[in-house]
C-alpha cells in the first residue's frame, strides 16, 4: 500500500505543533480545528483518519492512478467513525474534584463571573444558534489575537501537486483534502451501504462539506478547561493564571503530572519524563491573548488585570458549569476571517509566519 498520490515533493515539514485539545462539547462546535478550517463532523474525522495513517488506495504500488472503481477504497470505517462521533455527545465537561483541591470560595467566583461576562464572553461565551444545540464559535485574525501563527499560516499556504487527480500542481492543501475527503467518503457510504437519505445525518447535523483556511484562530467556550493545561492551541502557556498576565514563563515546564490548583496548570517542577519547552523557537511561540496596559503589543486583547482580578476570574473557571456559563441565543454563525479565500497565505497575512 502507498501513501496518498505518492508524490514525494508533496511531503511537508512539521512547523506548526499542536496540543490535544479538550473533546467534551467539540460536537457543539460549527467550526473545528484550530483554525476553523472544518465545518462538518464526518469530513473531520474522515481527514483525522487519514492523518492517523488510514490506507489509501488512490494509486497503485507504482504510483500509477487507480481505476474509478477501485480508487477511492480505504481502510476508513463510517460507522465506527459516525459511533465515535455519536459517543462524543455524552461526554461532559469534568467538575472541580473540590475534595482533591479544595473548596471553591462563591462569593469570589460570583466576582470572577461578572468579570468573565464583562471581558471574556464575547470571545468565549456559548453562541447557541436558534438556542439549539450548534454553537456558534467566534474565530479571531491572526493580528488580533497575535499568538503563534504557524499553524493557520502552514495549513493555508500549503500547496499540493495534485496533477495525478487531474488538479493543478499547486493545488491548496484545504481544497485537495476536500476533494479527497469527499471522494472517500462517497465511497465509504456506498461500501458500508448506508441509505443516501440517512447521508446528512452522518455526515453531522446535515453540514456541508466546505473547505477553508482562515486566518486565524477559535475562540472555544471554555467550560473545564481547569483540567487541560498547557494553553493556547500550541500548548505553550503552562496555566491559566499565565494566560492572564502580562509576562508568560519562556521556558515552561510540560508533562509534570502534578496539578497546580492555584494557577489551574502544570506544576512548573522538572520531572523525569518532563519537557521544557523553548518558546523561542518557531511554531513554540508563547505570545498573543494579552492582558496589558502596552496598548502598542500585538495581541492585545484588554488591560492588565490585577492579581485580585486574575484570581477571581480563575475561581470563576474552576466552577463553570452548563448550568451557570454565560449562554446566549444567535442567528448564525460569525464570519471566519479570510474564510472565502483559500490563497490568503500568498499575501500579506504570509509575512506572519517567522
Ligand atoms: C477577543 C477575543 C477573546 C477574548 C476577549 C478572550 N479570549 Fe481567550 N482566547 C481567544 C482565542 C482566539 C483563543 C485561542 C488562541 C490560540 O489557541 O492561539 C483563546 C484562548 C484562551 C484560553 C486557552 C484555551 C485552550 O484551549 O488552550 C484561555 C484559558 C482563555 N482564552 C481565557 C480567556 C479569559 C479568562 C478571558 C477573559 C478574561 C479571555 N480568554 C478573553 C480569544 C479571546
Amino acid at each position: 500500500m502507498v501513501k496518498a498520490l505518492d508524490v514525494p515533493s508533496n511531503a511537508r515539514l512539521a512547523v506548526a505543533p499542536v496540543v490535544y485539545p479538550p473533546i467534551w462539547d467539540i460536537w457543539h462546535l460549527d467550526w473545528v480545528q484550530y483554525n476553523a478550517a472544518v465545518h462538518q463532523p464526518m469530513a473531520r474525522n474522515i481527514g483525522e483518519a487519514i492523518g492517523l495513517g488510514a490506507q489509501l488506495n488512490i494509486v497503485d504500488a507504482s504510483g500509477k492512478l487507480n481505476p474509478p472503481a477501485t480508487r477511492w477504497k480505504s481502510s476508513v470505517r463510517i460507522r465506527n467513525l459516525y459511533w465515535m462521533e455519536k459517543q462524543i455527545e455524552h461526554l461532559k465537561a469534568p467538575v472541580w474534584p473540590a475534595g482533591v483541591f479544595g473548596a471553591i470560595d462563591s462569593a469570589k467566583a460570583a466576582r470572577g463571573r461578572e468579570l468573565f461576562v464583562a471581558n471574556c464572553m464575547r470571545c468565549h461565551g456559548i453562541s447557541q444558534v436558534h438556542g439549539g444545540d450548534t454553537w456558534a464559535v467566534r474565530t479571531l485574525p491572526l493580528e488580533t489575537i497575535g499568538t503563534d501563527s504557524n499553524q493557520a499560516v502552514a495549513f493555508a499556504k500549503a500547496t499540493y501537486d495534485a496533477t495525478k487527480l487531474g488538479m493543478s500542481a499547486r493545488e491548496p492543501g484545504a481544497l485537495g483534502l476536500k476533494v479527497i475527503v469527499a471522494n472517500l467518503k462517497t465511497q465509504g457510504y456506498e461500501d458500508e451501504g448506508i441509505p443516501k437519505s440517512e447521508w446528512p445525518t452522518y455526515d453531522g447535523f446535515g453540514r456541508k462539506l466546505v473547505a477553508v483556511a482562515p486566518c486565524g484562530y477559535k475562540a472555544r467556550p471554555l467550560i473545564g478547561i481547569w483540567a487541560t493545561p498547557p494553553y493556547l492551541h500550541n500548548g505553550s502557556v503552562p496555566t491559566v493564571y499565565d494566560m492572564l498576565s502580562d509576562t508568560r514563563p519562556s521556558h515552561p515546564i510540560l508533562g509534570n503530572p502534578e496539578y497546580d490548583p492555584v494557577k489551574l496548570g502544570m506544576v512548573q517542577q522538572v520531572t523525569p519524563h518532563s519537557l521544557t519547552l523553548d518558546t523561542s523557537l518557531t511554531g513554540n511561540g508563547n505570545v498573543g491573548h494579552w492582558w496589558t496596559n502596552d496598548r502598542n503589543r500585538k495581541g492585545r486583547i484588554g488591560p492588565a488585570l490585577s492579581e485580585v482580578q486574575k484570581y477571581e476570574l480563575i475561581e470563576y473557571l474552576k466552577s463553570a458549569t452548563y448550568a451557570n456559563y454565560p449562554t446566549r441565543s444567535v442567528d448564525a454563525g460569525f464570519p471566519l476571517p479570510c474564510g472565502d479565500n483559500l490563497h490568503w497565505a500568498a499575501n500579506a497575512a504570509l509575512n506572519l509566519m517567522p
